[in-house]
C-alpha cells in the first residue's frame, strides 16, 4: 500500500492525512475483493524499516490501525472473514496489540475470506526466525516444505499475484520466500486512489498472464 504520502503531499496535507485516506481506500478494495470471490488478500501496512520515520507519523500509524481493527476488521469478521496478522506484532503499541489479538482470536474459525495485515513484516526477517525456529528443534538439514510451514504464512497458498501501488518497482522485503511464482503488477495509482476499479484492473491483467511455474505450456 504505498503512496499515501505522496498523495497527502500533492494536496498540501500532512503525512498523515495520507494514511487516514488510505484506510478509506483500503476498506473500498477489501469490500471489492470480497465481491469479487478473492480467497485470501494480503496487505503491507507497516514494514520492519518503517520505524525509521519520525514517531510522530509511526504513532499516527498504529493508532487508525487500532481503530481500523476496532471497526473495519470486526466486520470482517462478521461476514465470515478470517483475519490475520503476520510481522513481529511484539513491538507494536500494547493496546493496538490488545486489539490485534481480540480480532484474530473472534474469527479465527471463519471460513470465508482471508484478510492478512502485515504489520512490523519484513520478508529477510521471517525467513531467519523461520530457519532458527527449525535449529531449535535440532533439526540441522532443511527442505523446502520444512521452511514454508514454518512461515508466518504456513498452510496458506502462495500470492497469485503481487500488486505495488505508486510507481515504485521494487519488492521492498515483502513475501520474499512466497512470491517465487506471483505474478508481479507496478500500478502508478497512488495507494489512497485504489477502488473497486483497480481491483477489476488488477484481476483483468491477472487473467492475461500465462503461468507456467517453469514448465513450457
Ligand atoms: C505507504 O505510504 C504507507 C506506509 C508505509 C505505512 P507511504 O507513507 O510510504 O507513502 P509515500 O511513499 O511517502 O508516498
Ligand atoms: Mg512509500
Amino acid at each position: 500500500m504505498d503512496g499515501n504520502g505522496r498523495w497527502a503531499k500533492k494536496r498540501l496535507l500532512p503525512r498523515k492525512a495520507g494514511h487516514k485516506a488510505g484506510v478509506e481506500a483500503l476498506k473500498k478494495v477489501v469490500m471489492a475483493c470480497q465481491d469479487k470471490g478473492v480467497q485470501m488478500c494480503t496487505f503491507y501496512a507497516f514494514s520492519t524499516e518503517n520505524w525509521k520515520r519520525p514517531q510522530e507519523e509511526i504513532d499516527a500509524i498504529f493508532k487508525l490501525v487500532e481503530q481500523f481493527a476496532e471497526t473495519e476488521l470486526k466486520k470482517y469478521v462478521d461476514r465470515n472473514c478470517r483475519v490475520m496478522f503476520m510481522g513481529d506484532l511484539s513491538l507494536l503499541p500494547k493496546s493496538t496489540q490488545d486489539a490485534l489479538n481480540k480480532i484474530r482470536e473472534s474469527g479465527k474459525n471463519n471460513t470465508g475470506m482471508i484478510v492478512n495485515i502485515a504489520l512490523n513484516y519484513g520478508g529477510r526477517q521471517e525467513i531467519v526466525n523461520a530457519v532458527n525456529y527449525i535449529l531449535q528443534s535440532g533439526i540441522s538439514k532443511i527442505d523446502e516444505q520444512m521452511l514454508s510451514d514454518c512461515i508466518y504464512t504456513s498452510g496458506l497458498p502462495d500470492p497469485d499475484i503481487i500488486v505495488r501501488t505508486s510507481g515504485e518497482e521494487r519488492i521492498s522485503n515483502f513475501m520474499l520466500w512466497q512470491l517465487a511464482y506471483s505474478e508481479l503488477l507496478f500500478m502508478d495509482t497512488l495507494w489512497p486512489d485504489m477502488d473497486e476499479k483497480s481491483i477489476d484492473y488488477i484481476i483483468s491483467e491477472y487473467s492475461k498472464r500465462n503461468r507456467r511455474f517453469g514448465d513450457l505450456r
